[in-house]
């Protein structure tokens, strides 16, 4: 839906022929920045997946019982908005470096799933469930409710944190041999002989009658330069 798009600002957006280069494709090739701003998503990670966990467990009933939640929030909620809102920034900043490839990665698509689902749950936990909040503040084992939004809180960021990670490797990347569910999921494009390219728009129509034994290497140097070829197409 948005490839080109994506395309057009991976790159075309601030291309400077003499560096042969967008401006996304020179923040990836940036000597230091982007390593710095991935080490602060990794480290402010610890910040807002600590913070938020402390909260969610005394929400479980598992730990602090003996103190309030509505002390605990007070006292580690600030923590956690500080590191959720640097994770979101520089996120979207590194986001800035591939887009295209990251719009049509499978992890990168199931990671921003959950982070929608996380974010659903904070909303119907402050405009829901914390409502009667003076009810069960002081309990050391709150409702059912509670406990829920906390599961779905926990396993929503951990889902997040291990999608995070595998953005890194290529596994579905379009073009591969591998399940059509896959191909949707990461709206890869088909051509009517069945063949999925790795580029998502059909810029050139079709292909006609690709041969079959051209997709799937016969030997093994084939099978070696398979995934440059893929590459060099443009994911
Ligand atoms: C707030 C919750 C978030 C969490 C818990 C999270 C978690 C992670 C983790 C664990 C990694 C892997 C770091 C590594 O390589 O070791 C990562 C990488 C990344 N995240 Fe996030 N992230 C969050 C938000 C976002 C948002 C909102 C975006 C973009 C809109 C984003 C974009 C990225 C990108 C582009 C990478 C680099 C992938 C790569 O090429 O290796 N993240 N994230």
């Amino acid at each position: 839906m948005f490839h080109e798009f994506f395309r057009w600002l991976q790159e075309d957006l601030g291309f400077d022929p003499d560096q042969g280069a967008s401006w996304s494709q020179q923040f990836l090739g940036s000597f230091n920045l982007w390593s710095i701003l991935e080490g602060t998503h990794v480290l402010t990670l610890m910040l807002f997946a600590g913070t938020i966990w402390i909260v969610d467990l005394r929400m479980l009933g598992v730990a602090f019982k003996n103190v309030p939640f509505s002390k605990i929030n007070e006292k580690v909620l600030p923590y956690t908005a500080v590191g959720f809102a640097a994770m979101l920034i520089t996120g979207f900043i590194l986001f800035l470096a591939k887009p295209m490839d990251y719009y049509h990665n499978v992890w990168f698509r199931a990671k921003i799933i959950f982070l929608i689902i996380a974010s659903i749950n904070i909303f119907w936990f402050h405009h829901k469930v914390q409502k009667n909040q003076e009810e069960w503040d002081a309990n050391p084992n709150p409702p059912l409710p509670v406990k829920l939004s906390a599961v779905i809180s926990m396993t929503s960021w951990i889902l997040i944190i291990i999608f995070g990670r595998f953005i890194a490797y290529n596994w579905f990347e379009c073009g591969k041999p591998q399940p059509a569910f896959v191909n949707v999921f990461a709206e890869c494009a088909t051509t009517s002989s069945g063949i999925v390219r790795a580029d998502a728009i059909l810029e050139e129509g079709p292909i006609e009658s690709a041969p079959l034994e051209a997709e799937a290497p016969s030997t093994e140097e084939d099978a070696e330069n398979a995934p440059a070829a893929a590459s060099e197409e443009g994911n």
